[in-house]
């Protein structure tokens, strides 16, 4: 196997094994690495089960989600000859690093995080590990020096956590006593977010989410998709607020799916010549004067048609479970290999050597 180390830029990527993914996380995530995988980058993607494990706590169903997601990065086109995508838990120093960082981070400083100010604001009890979610996910990237870290909008605010994590720590520990501060050992990483798809919607105009149960999942069969597409709620949200604009009243949330396929010129290639350019969609939309009904159908055919060669590849990659089994495992000892050194340099600088 070829990994492409052309220059020393990491790229580093996960999505937790909990359930199915959907076009929220492709258009959001997951598309980019495909986009990214052949841009001179060392790319690293990995199925985060430690992090699954905070909702999933059930053997067989976390291993049979992970080998699943990785069949699923294959299928939507992951180039294992240019990523390397392994499974989070085959790199076991993470949960070192993450313990280093639990030493310098406070509690009122967690406690600051989204996902753990949206628990409590339901009144949810959350276990210790959703408290340090953020934390792992610092280790995951810190853990390469990655320069880009390509995540929906809803993970900003981990990045720039990984971001005060990182400094922190080269603030505590890089310095030298005659030098005065060191180029401390972690780099800052980079959030790379594409602003058009940083929050792709589900059927109901909020956030798509596993957790919502809003989601089209990506591998659907065709009447899943069409059942989904018909109950995507239009009567609240308009493509243009303002009342003279001819996109008002045009729902949106047919729309703001609709638009992720923009440019797909596999779609344009099969006359959906709407799809063309953002003014092509929204004329289309207009020409049907508020009917919804020829909109969800037009979005629903579309979905069929992008989804149909994914569901197919993956079929055939599925057959196979066991070479999958075998990249995960050679790909989990050659990132820990990879990382190595940046751990024995953590453990020296923090003291664990004698
Ligand atoms: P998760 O399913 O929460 O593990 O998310 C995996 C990746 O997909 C993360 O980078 C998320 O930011 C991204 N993602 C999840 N939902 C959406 C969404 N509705 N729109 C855009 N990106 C998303
Ligand atoms: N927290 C991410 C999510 O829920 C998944 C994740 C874990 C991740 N570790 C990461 C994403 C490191 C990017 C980098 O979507």
């Amino acid at each position: 196997m070829t990994h492409n180390t052309s220059n020393n830029k990491v790229l580093v990527t996960g999505i937790q094994a909990t359930g199915r993914p959907h076009i929220g996380n492709y258009f959001g995530t997951m598309k980019q690495i495909v986009e990214l995988q052949d841009k001179g980058y060392e790319n690293r993607v990995f199925v985060a089960d430690y992090h699954s494990l905070v909702s999933v706590q059930d053997a067989d169903t976390l291993s049979q989600s992970t080998l699943d997601l990785a069949i699923d990065y294959l299928a939507i086109g992951v180039n294992p000859e240019l990523v390397t995508i392994y499974k989070q838990s085959d790199v076991p120093e993470v949960t070192e690093l993450t313990w280093i960082f639990n030493s310098i981070t406070t509690m009122p400083y967690l406690m600051r995080a989204h996902a753990f100010k949206d628990a409590e604001a339901k009144n949810k009890e959350i276990n210790v590990a959703k408290f340090e979610y953020p934390l792992l996910m610092a280790a995951d990237i810190l853990i390469h020096n990655a320069e880009i870290v390509p995540v929906g909008k809803d993970q900003k605010q981990h990045i720039e956590i990984a971001r005060d994590t990182a400094e922190k720590f080269n603030r505590i520990f890089c310095k030298t006593e005659t030098e005065g501060e060191e180029a401390g050992i972690f780099k800052m990483p980079e959030a790379y977010i594409v602003s058009d798809v940083e929050t792709v919607p589900g059927i109901d105009g909020q956030k798509m989410s596993k957790s919502y149960g809003n989601h089209i999942p990506l591998f659907s069969e065709d009447e899943e998709i069409r059942k989904l597409v018909m109950s995507i709620v239009t009567d609240s949200g308009s493509v243009a607020t303002d009342s003279s604009d001819p996109m008002a009243g045009i729902p949106s949330n047919v729309f703001n799916i609709h638009k992720l396929f923009i440019g797909n010129s596999d779609l344009i290639k099969a006359g959906k010549t709407y799809l063309a350019s953002e003014d092509a969609l929204k004329e289309f939309y207009r020409s049907t004067a508020g009917k919804y009904k020829p909109l969800k159908d037009a979005l629903a055919e579309d979905l069929i048609l992008f989804i149909t060669p994914l569901r197919a590849k993956r079929a055939e990659i599925a057959k196979n479970p066991d070479e999958v089994r075998q990249m995960l495992a050679q790909n989990g000892a050659i990132i820990r290999e990879k990382v190595h050194h940046l751990v024995a340099d953590v453990r020296k600088k923090v003291g664990f050597v004698v």
